[in-house]
Protein backbone atom coordinates (compact mmCIF):
# COMPACT_ATOMS: atom_id res chain seq x y z
CA UNK A 1 0.00 0.00 0.00
CA UNK A 2 1.72 3.11 -1.06
CA UNK A 3 1.41 7.16 -1.72
CA UNK A 4 2.09 8.36 -5.52
CA UNK A 5 1.13 11.52 -6.76
CA UNK A 6 0.58 11.70 -10.55
CA UNK A 7 0.42 15.17 -12.63
CA UNK A 8 -2.70 14.72 -14.98
CA UNK A 9 -2.39 16.92 -18.01
CA UNK A 10 -5.66 15.92 -19.76
CA UNK A 11 -4.88 18.36 -22.49
CA UNK A 12 -7.80 19.83 -25.25
CA UNK A 13 -10.19 17.61 -27.47
CA UNK A 14 -10.65 14.24 -26.72
CA UNK A 15 -7.76 14.53 -24.16
CA UNK A 16 -10.30 15.35 -21.01
CA UNK A 17 -12.74 12.82 -22.02
CA UNK A 18 -10.48 10.18 -22.55
CA UNK A 19 -7.69 10.92 -19.35
CA UNK A 20 -11.15 11.10 -17.14
CA UNK A 21 -11.86 7.39 -18.46
CA UNK A 22 -8.45 6.58 -17.07
CA UNK A 23 -8.24 8.37 -13.86
CA UNK A 24 -12.07 6.65 -13.05
CA UNK A 25 -9.82 2.95 -13.91
CA UNK A 26 -6.62 4.33 -11.20
CA UNK A 27 -9.42 5.30 -8.57
CA UNK A 28 -10.27 1.41 -8.96
CA UNK A 29 -7.37 0.20 -8.46
CA UNK A 30 -6.24 2.44 -5.62
CA UNK A 31 -9.31 1.16 -3.93
CA UNK A 32 -8.81 -2.66 -5.16
CA UNK A 33 -5.37 -2.45 -3.85
CA UNK A 34 -5.51 -0.04 -1.07
CA UNK A 35 -3.32 2.60 -2.77
CA UNK A 36 -3.61 6.25 -2.09
CA UNK A 37 -2.93 8.36 -5.68
CA UNK A 38 -2.70 12.02 -5.59
CA UNK A 39 -3.50 13.69 -8.85
CA UNK A 40 -2.58 17.04 -9.49
CA UNK A 41 -4.51 18.05 -12.38
CA UNK A 42 -2.84 21.30 -14.23
CA UNK A 43 -3.91 22.92 -18.19
CA UNK A 44 -1.84 22.20 -21.13
CA UNK A 45 -2.50 23.05 -24.93
CA UNK A 46 -5.66 25.19 -25.88
CA UNK A 47 -6.58 25.54 -22.21
CA UNK A 48 -3.26 26.43 -21.19
CA UNK A 49 -3.04 28.98 -23.82
CA UNK A 50 -6.38 30.44 -23.52
CA UNK A 51 -5.62 30.34 -19.23
CA UNK A 52 -1.55 31.02 -18.73
CA UNK A 53 -0.57 31.97 -22.17
CA UNK A 54 1.35 29.30 -23.37
CA UNK A 55 0.95 25.77 -23.77
CA UNK A 56 2.48 24.31 -20.94
CA UNK A 57 3.67 26.50 -18.09
CA UNK A 58 6.74 26.80 -16.24
CA UNK A 59 5.15 26.14 -12.89
CA UNK A 60 3.30 22.69 -14.32
CA UNK A 61 7.01 21.48 -15.89
CA UNK A 62 8.28 21.85 -12.53
CA UNK A 63 5.32 20.11 -10.85
CA UNK A 64 5.77 17.09 -13.55
CA UNK A 65 9.34 16.38 -12.58
CA UNK A 66 8.50 16.77 -8.43
CA UNK A 67 6.27 13.46 -9.62
CA UNK A 68 5.81 10.29 -9.50
CA UNK A 69 4.69 10.11 -12.87
CA UNK A 70 2.46 11.79 -15.79
CA UNK A 71 -0.74 10.98 -17.17
CA UNK A 72 -1.25 12.81 -20.87
CA UNK A 73 -4.95 12.85 -22.98
CA UNK A 74 -4.00 14.64 -26.39
CA UNK A 75 -3.35 18.34 -26.98
CA UNK A 76 -4.03 19.65 -30.91
CA UNK A 77 -6.87 21.53 -30.75
CA UNK A 78 -10.73 21.79 -30.77
CA UNK A 79 -13.24 21.69 -33.66
CA UNK A 80 -13.35 25.58 -33.30
CA UNK A 81 -9.56 26.46 -32.75
CA UNK A 82 -8.72 28.75 -35.17
CA UNK A 83 -5.19 29.15 -34.51
CA UNK A 84 -5.62 32.91 -33.36
CA UNK A 85 -2.88 32.40 -30.70
CA UNK A 86 0.73 32.53 -31.76
CA UNK A 87 1.76 29.52 -29.63
CA UNK A 88 0.88 25.80 -30.99
CA UNK A 89 -0.98 23.36 -28.33
CA UNK A 90 1.66 20.97 -29.45
CA UNK A 91 4.69 22.63 -28.39
CA UNK A 92 3.72 21.45 -24.54
CA UNK A 93 4.68 17.84 -25.67
CA UNK A 94 7.88 18.62 -27.08
CA UNK A 95 8.49 21.01 -24.11
CA UNK A 96 7.83 17.87 -21.68
CA UNK A 97 9.81 15.65 -24.02
CA UNK A 98 12.84 17.61 -24.47
CA UNK A 99 12.66 19.33 -20.81
CA UNK A 100 12.31 16.18 -19.21
CA UNK A 101 14.80 14.33 -21.29
CA UNK A 102 12.42 11.34 -22.51
CA UNK A 103 14.21 9.10 -24.48
CA UNK A 104 12.59 6.12 -24.87
CA UNK A 105 9.43 5.81 -26.20
CA UNK A 106 7.42 2.38 -25.29
CA UNK A 107 5.12 1.56 -27.89
CA UNK A 108 3.27 -1.95 -27.30
CA UNK A 109 1.33 -3.40 -29.55
CA UNK A 110 -1.16 -6.36 -28.17
CA UNK A 111 -4.18 -6.94 -30.39
CA UNK A 112 -7.12 -8.95 -28.17
CA UNK A 113 -8.55 -12.09 -29.69
CA UNK A 114 -11.64 -10.91 -29.71
CA UNK A 115 -9.94 -7.77 -31.60
CA UNK A 116 -8.56 -9.97 -34.24
CA UNK A 117 -10.86 -9.31 -37.32
CA UNK A 118 -10.51 -5.47 -36.60
CA UNK A 119 -7.24 -5.47 -38.43
CA UNK A 120 -6.94 -5.20 -42.18
CA UNK A 121 -4.36 -8.04 -41.62
CA UNK A 122 -5.49 -11.98 -41.91
CA UNK A 123 -6.58 -12.79 -38.20
CA UNK A 124 -3.93 -15.76 -38.53
CA UNK A 125 -1.39 -13.56 -38.87
CA UNK A 126 -2.56 -10.99 -36.33
CA UNK A 127 -2.73 -13.65 -33.67
CA UNK A 128 -0.87 -13.93 -31.03
CA UNK A 129 1.21 -10.94 -31.57
CA UNK A 130 2.68 -9.37 -28.69
CA UNK A 131 5.62 -6.66 -29.06
CA UNK A 132 6.49 -3.95 -27.37
CA UNK A 133 8.47 -1.46 -29.70
CA UNK A 134 10.89 1.03 -28.05
CA UNK A 135 12.03 4.10 -30.03
CA UNK A 136 14.93 6.12 -29.45
CA UNK A 137 13.01 9.67 -28.76
CA UNK A 138 15.55 12.90 -28.57
CA UNK A 139 18.55 11.95 -31.24
CA UNK A 140 19.24 10.90 -34.41
CA UNK A 141 17.86 12.59 -38.02
CA UNK A 142 15.29 14.81 -36.20
CA UNK A 143 18.17 16.53 -33.71
CA UNK A 144 20.88 16.31 -36.43
CA UNK A 145 22.35 19.53 -37.85
CA UNK A 146 25.62 19.78 -39.38
CA UNK A 147 28.50 19.85 -36.58
CA UNK A 148 27.87 20.15 -34.05
CA UNK A 149 24.07 18.99 -33.94
CA UNK A 150 22.12 21.42 -32.25
CA UNK A 151 18.61 19.77 -30.55
CA UNK A 152 15.59 20.95 -32.38
CA UNK A 153 17.12 23.53 -35.20
CA UNK A 154 15.75 22.69 -38.43
CA UNK A 155 18.18 21.18 -41.15
CA UNK A 156 20.32 22.73 -43.19
CA UNK A 157 19.08 24.32 -46.14
CA UNK A 158 21.63 25.98 -48.75
CA UNK A 159 21.65 28.23 -51.22
CA UNK A 160 24.63 27.08 -53.65
CA UNK A 161 25.83 28.26 -56.87
CA UNK A 162 24.13 24.92 -58.20
CA UNK A 163 20.83 25.60 -56.10
CA UNK A 164 19.34 24.63 -52.72
CA UNK A 165 20.44 22.23 -51.19
CA UNK A 166 19.30 20.57 -47.80
CA UNK A 167 21.18 18.37 -44.95
CA UNK A 168 20.35 16.18 -42.04
CA UNK A 169 22.82 14.33 -39.53
CA UNK A 170 22.23 11.13 -38.19
CA UNK A 171 24.24 11.40 -35.11
CA UNK A 172 24.38 8.90 -32.22
CA UNK A 173 26.58 8.45 -29.46
CA UNK A 174 28.07 5.51 -27.81
CA UNK A 175 26.30 6.55 -24.83
CA UNK A 176 23.05 7.41 -26.27
CA UNK A 177 22.82 3.97 -28.14
CA UNK A 178 23.79 2.17 -24.79
CA UNK A 179 20.96 3.57 -22.53
CA UNK A 180 18.53 2.92 -25.36
CA UNK A 181 19.50 -0.89 -25.60
CA UNK A 182 19.27 -1.04 -22.07
CA UNK A 183 16.02 0.05 -21.48
CA UNK A 184 15.14 -3.07 -24.77
CA UNK A 185 16.97 -5.73 -22.56
CA UNK A 186 15.21 -4.76 -19.13
CA UNK A 187 11.91 -4.54 -20.98
CA UNK A 188 12.70 -7.93 -22.33
CA UNK A 189 13.14 -9.49 -19.16
CA UNK A 190 10.13 -9.00 -17.92
CA UNK A 191 8.62 -10.18 -21.14
CA UNK A 192 9.52 -13.46 -23.91
CA UNK A 193 12.90 -12.78 -23.70
CA UNK A 194 13.84 -11.74 -26.86
CA UNK A 195 15.25 -8.33 -28.22
CA UNK A 196 15.52 -7.26 -31.95
CA UNK A 197 17.57 -4.85 -32.77
CA UNK A 198 16.80 -2.46 -36.04
CA UNK A 199 19.17 -0.88 -38.43
CA UNK A 200 20.53 -0.04 -41.65
CA UNK A 201 24.15 -1.37 -40.81
CA UNK A 202 24.89 -2.18 -44.29
CA UNK A 203 24.72 1.77 -45.78
CA UNK A 204 24.60 3.79 -42.07
CA UNK A 205 27.65 4.46 -40.38
CA UNK A 206 25.57 5.14 -37.13
CA UNK A 207 24.12 1.65 -37.17
CA UNK A 208 27.28 -0.01 -37.63
CA UNK A 209 28.30 1.55 -34.17
CA UNK A 210 24.58 1.00 -33.24
CA UNK A 211 25.39 -2.69 -33.97
CA UNK A 212 28.77 -2.87 -31.69
CA UNK A 213 27.18 -1.08 -29.04
CA UNK A 214 23.83 -3.51 -29.19
CA UNK A 215 26.64 -6.63 -29.12
CA UNK A 216 28.09 -5.40 -26.04
CA UNK A 217 24.95 -4.86 -24.26
CA UNK A 218 24.02 -7.99 -25.51
CA UNK A 219 26.50 -9.52 -23.62
CA UNK A 220 25.37 -8.36 -20.04
CA UNK A 221 21.84 -10.29 -20.72
CA UNK A 222 22.79 -13.99 -21.17
CA UNK A 223 18.95 -15.05 -20.69
CA UNK A 224 17.67 -12.81 -23.71
CA UNK A 225 17.45 -13.84 -26.94
CA UNK A 226 19.18 -11.11 -29.25
CA UNK A 227 19.09 -10.90 -33.25
CA UNK A 228 20.08 -7.66 -35.78
CA UNK A 229 17.75 -7.18 -38.49
CA UNK A 230 17.84 -4.40 -41.54
CA UNK A 231 15.16 -1.88 -41.44
CA UNK A 232 13.32 -2.94 -44.62
CA UNK A 233 13.59 -6.20 -43.97
CA UNK A 234 11.78 -5.80 -40.66
CA UNK A 235 8.94 -3.53 -42.11
CA UNK A 236 8.17 -6.07 -44.08
CA UNK A 237 8.33 -9.32 -41.36
CA UNK A 238 6.39 -7.21 -38.57
CA UNK A 239 2.86 -7.70 -41.08
CA UNK A 240 3.90 -10.92 -42.69
CA UNK A 241 5.02 -12.46 -38.91
CA UNK A 242 4.19 -10.06 -36.04
CA UNK A 243 4.02 -12.82 -33.71
CA UNK A 244 7.87 -13.55 -33.71
CA UNK A 245 8.61 -10.55 -32.10
CA UNK A 246 9.29 -9.76 -28.78
CA UNK A 247 10.95 -6.26 -28.14
CA UNK A 248 12.14 -4.36 -30.99
CA UNK A 249 14.82 -1.63 -30.46
CA UNK A 250 15.60 1.22 -32.62
CA UNK A 251 16.25 4.83 -33.65
CA UNK A 252 14.09 7.72 -33.52
CA UNK A 253 13.15 7.88 -37.69
CA UNK A 254 13.36 4.26 -38.45
CA UNK A 255 10.57 4.19 -34.80
CA UNK A 256 8.15 6.50 -36.00
CA UNK A 257 8.03 4.75 -39.34
CA UNK A 258 7.34 1.30 -37.90
CA UNK A 259 5.19 2.38 -35.04
CA UNK A 260 2.91 3.84 -37.38
CA UNK A 261 2.80 0.54 -38.92
CA UNK A 262 2.49 -2.06 -36.20
CA UNK A 263 -0.52 0.27 -35.29
CA UNK A 264 -2.38 -1.30 -38.11
CA UNK A 265 -2.55 -4.89 -36.40
CA UNK A 266 -4.34 -3.70 -32.91
CA UNK A 267 -7.45 -2.49 -35.07
CA UNK A 268 -7.75 0.69 -33.93
CA UNK A 269 -5.75 4.16 -32.46
CA UNK A 270 -8.05 4.28 -30.03
CA UNK A 271 -6.27 0.82 -28.20
CA UNK A 272 -2.93 1.54 -28.24
CA UNK A 273 -0.63 2.79 -24.66
CA UNK A 274 2.76 4.45 -24.84
CA UNK A 275 5.22 5.34 -22.22
CA UNK A 276 8.19 8.08 -22.65
CA UNK A 277 10.86 7.42 -19.96
CA UNK A 278 13.86 9.43 -19.28
CA UNK A 279 16.63 8.69 -16.28
CA UNK A 280 14.96 10.68 -13.89
CA UNK A 281 14.22 8.36 -11.13
CA UNK A 282 11.91 8.83 -8.24
CA UNK A 283 11.70 6.89 -4.98
CA UNK A 284 9.45 4.29 -6.95
CA UNK A 285 10.72 3.92 -10.03
CA UNK A 286 11.87 6.00 -13.15
CA UNK A 287 9.42 9.09 -14.03
CA UNK A 288 7.45 8.70 -17.31
CA UNK A 289 4.87 10.56 -19.48
CA UNK A 290 2.15 8.42 -20.41
CA UNK A 291 -0.50 8.72 -23.18
CA UNK A 292 -2.39 7.43 -25.79
CA UNK A 293 -0.75 7.70 -29.06
CA UNK A 294 -3.60 9.26 -30.67
CA UNK A 295 -4.03 12.99 -31.02
CA UNK A 296 -7.06 15.54 -30.08
CA UNK A 297 -9.39 14.04 -32.30
CA UNK A 298 -11.25 17.06 -33.06
CA UNK A 299 -13.52 14.90 -35.61
CA UNK A 300 -15.31 13.09 -32.56
CA UNK A 301 -14.33 15.38 -29.64
CA UNK A 302 -17.57 15.84 -27.53
CA UNK A 303 -19.72 13.14 -28.81
CA UNK A 304 -19.01 10.90 -26.43
CA UNK A 305 -17.46 8.58 -29.42
CA UNK A 306 -13.59 7.62 -28.02
CA UNK A 307 -12.58 4.94 -26.83
CA UNK A 308 -10.45 5.63 -23.89
CA UNK A 309 -8.89 2.28 -24.01
CA UNK A 310 -6.05 3.52 -25.17
CA UNK A 311 -5.73 5.77 -21.95
CA UNK A 312 -6.65 3.32 -19.70
CA UNK A 313 -3.53 0.83 -20.69
CA UNK A 314 -1.42 4.18 -20.72
CA UNK A 315 -2.23 4.55 -17.23
CA UNK A 316 -1.20 0.63 -16.46
CA UNK A 317 1.68 1.28 -18.42
CA UNK A 318 2.28 4.09 -15.55
CA UNK A 319 1.58 1.73 -12.80
CA UNK A 320 3.97 -0.72 -14.03
CA UNK A 321 7.33 1.50 -15.33
CA UNK A 322 6.78 4.60 -12.91
CA UNK A 323 5.40 3.08 -9.98
CA UNK A 324 6.55 -0.61 -9.72
CA UNK A 325 2.98 -1.83 -8.99
CA UNK A 326 3.23 -4.72 -11.99
CA UNK A 327 0.56 -6.76 -10.48
CA UNK A 328 -2.18 -3.65 -10.86
CA UNK A 329 -1.22 -3.04 -13.87
CA UNK A 330 -2.01 -6.51 -15.04
CA UNK A 331 -4.99 -6.62 -13.36
CA UNK A 332 -6.38 -3.14 -15.84
CA UNK A 333 -4.67 -4.91 -18.63
CA UNK A 334 -7.74 -7.90 -18.08
CA UNK A 335 -10.35 -5.53 -16.83
CA UNK A 336 -10.16 -4.29 -20.75
CA UNK A 337 -9.89 -7.57 -22.22
CA UNK A 338 -12.31 -8.91 -20.16
CA UNK A 339 -14.55 -6.38 -20.83
CA UNK A 340 -13.99 -6.45 -24.88
CA UNK A 341 -14.28 -10.18 -24.44
CA UNK A 342 -17.86 -9.28 -23.06
CA UNK A 343 -18.86 -7.75 -26.28
CA UNK A 344 -18.87 -3.81 -24.96
CA UNK A 345 -16.75 -1.73 -28.11
CA UNK A 346 -16.96 2.07 -28.83
CA UNK A 347 -18.31 3.36 -31.89
CA UNK A 348 -14.64 2.89 -33.17
CA UNK A 349 -14.62 -0.72 -33.03
CA UNK A 350 -18.93 -1.38 -33.24
CA UNK A 351 -18.66 -3.46 -36.26
CA UNK A 352 -16.83 -6.10 -33.90
CA UNK A 353 -19.16 -6.20 -30.83
CA UNK A 354 -22.71 -6.46 -29.79
CA UNK A 355 -23.13 -3.59 -27.30
CA UNK A 356 -22.14 -0.30 -28.59
CA UNK A 357 -21.27 2.10 -25.84
CA UNK A 358 -19.93 5.69 -25.05
CA UNK A 359 -16.33 7.14 -23.22
CA UNK A 360 -17.56 7.09 -20.39
CA UNK A 361 -19.89 4.00 -19.87
CA UNK A 362 -16.83 2.04 -21.01
CA UNK A 363 -14.34 3.81 -18.59
CA UNK A 364 -17.02 2.05 -16.10
CA UNK A 365 -17.50 -1.10 -17.22
CA UNK A 366 -13.61 -1.17 -16.97
CA UNK A 367 -13.56 0.33 -13.47
CA UNK A 368 -16.49 -1.83 -11.98
CA UNK A 369 -14.88 -5.14 -13.59
CA UNK A 370 -11.41 -4.42 -11.85
CA UNK A 371 -12.87 -3.80 -8.68
CA UNK A 372 -14.84 -7.04 -9.37
CA UNK A 373 -12.04 -9.01 -10.12
CA UNK A 374 -10.86 -8.71 -6.25
P1 LIG B 1 -5.92 11.90 -34.23
O1 LIG B 1 -5.21 10.78 -33.60
O2 LIG B 1 -6.41 12.97 -33.32
O3 LIG B 1 -7.17 11.33 -35.05
C1 LIG B 1 -7.03 10.47 -36.17
C2 LIG B 1 -8.35 9.70 -36.41
O4 LIG B 1 -8.50 8.69 -35.42
C3 LIG B 1 -9.58 10.59 -36.31
O5 LIG B 1 -10.54 10.19 -37.24
C4 LIG B 1 -10.07 10.35 -34.91
O6 LIG B 1 -11.46 10.53 -34.76
C5 LIG B 1 -9.68 8.89 -34.67
N1 LIG B 1 -9.36 8.65 -33.27
C6 LIG B 1 -8.27 9.10 -32.60
N2 LIG B 1 -8.31 8.72 -31.33
C7 LIG B 1 -9.45 8.02 -31.17
C8 LIG B 1 -10.05 7.37 -30.05
N3 LIG B 1 -9.50 7.36 -28.83
N4 LIG B 1 -11.24 6.74 -30.23
C9 LIG B 1 -11.81 6.73 -31.44
N5 LIG B 1 -11.29 7.32 -32.54
C10 LIG B 1 -10.12 7.96 -32.40
O7 LIG B 1 -4.95 12.52 -35.32
P2 LIG B 1 -5.15 13.81 -36.25
O8 LIG B 1 -6.56 13.97 -36.63
O9 LIG B 1 -4.11 13.67 -37.27
O10 LIG B 1 -4.72 15.04 -35.33
C11 LIG B 1 -5.65 15.86 -34.59
C12 LIG B 1 -4.86 16.81 -33.71
O11 LIG B 1 -4.15 16.07 -32.71
C13 LIG B 1 -3.78 17.60 -34.48
O12 LIG B 1 -3.78 18.91 -33.97
C14 LIG B 1 -2.49 16.90 -34.14
O13 LIG B 1 -1.39 17.74 -34.17
C15 LIG B 1 -2.76 16.43 -32.73
N6 LIG B 1 -2.00 15.27 -32.30
C16 LIG B 1 -1.60 15.23 -30.99
C17 LIG B 1 -0.94 14.15 -30.48
C18 LIG B 1 -0.62 14.16 -29.04
O14 LIG B 1 -1.19 14.91 -28.26
N7 LIG B 1 0.23 13.27 -28.60
C19 LIG B 1 -0.57 13.00 -31.33
C20 LIG B 1 -1.10 13.08 -32.68
C21 LIG B 1 -1.77 14.19 -33.13
MG1 LIG C 1 4.52 9.09 -36.44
Amino acid sequence: MGNYTITVLAGDGIGPEVTDQAVRVLDAVAKRFGHTFTYHKRLVGVAAIEAEGDSISEATLELCQKSDAILFGAVGGLPNYDGRFKVKPEEALFKLRKGLQFFANLRPVKPLDSLLNASPLKAEIVKGTDLLVVRELTGGLYYGHLEPPVPGKPSAIRRTEHGTDAIDTLLYTEAEIERILRIAFDAARDRKKKVTSVDKANVLSSSVLWRQVADRVAADYPDIAFEHILVDACAMHLIRRPSNFDVIVTENLFGDILTDEASVLAGSMGMLPSASLGSHKTVHGRLGLYEPIHGSAPDITGQGKANPIAAILSAAMLLQYSLGLKDEASAVEAAVAQTIEAGYRTEDLASTGARTVNTEEMGQKIATTLVAQA
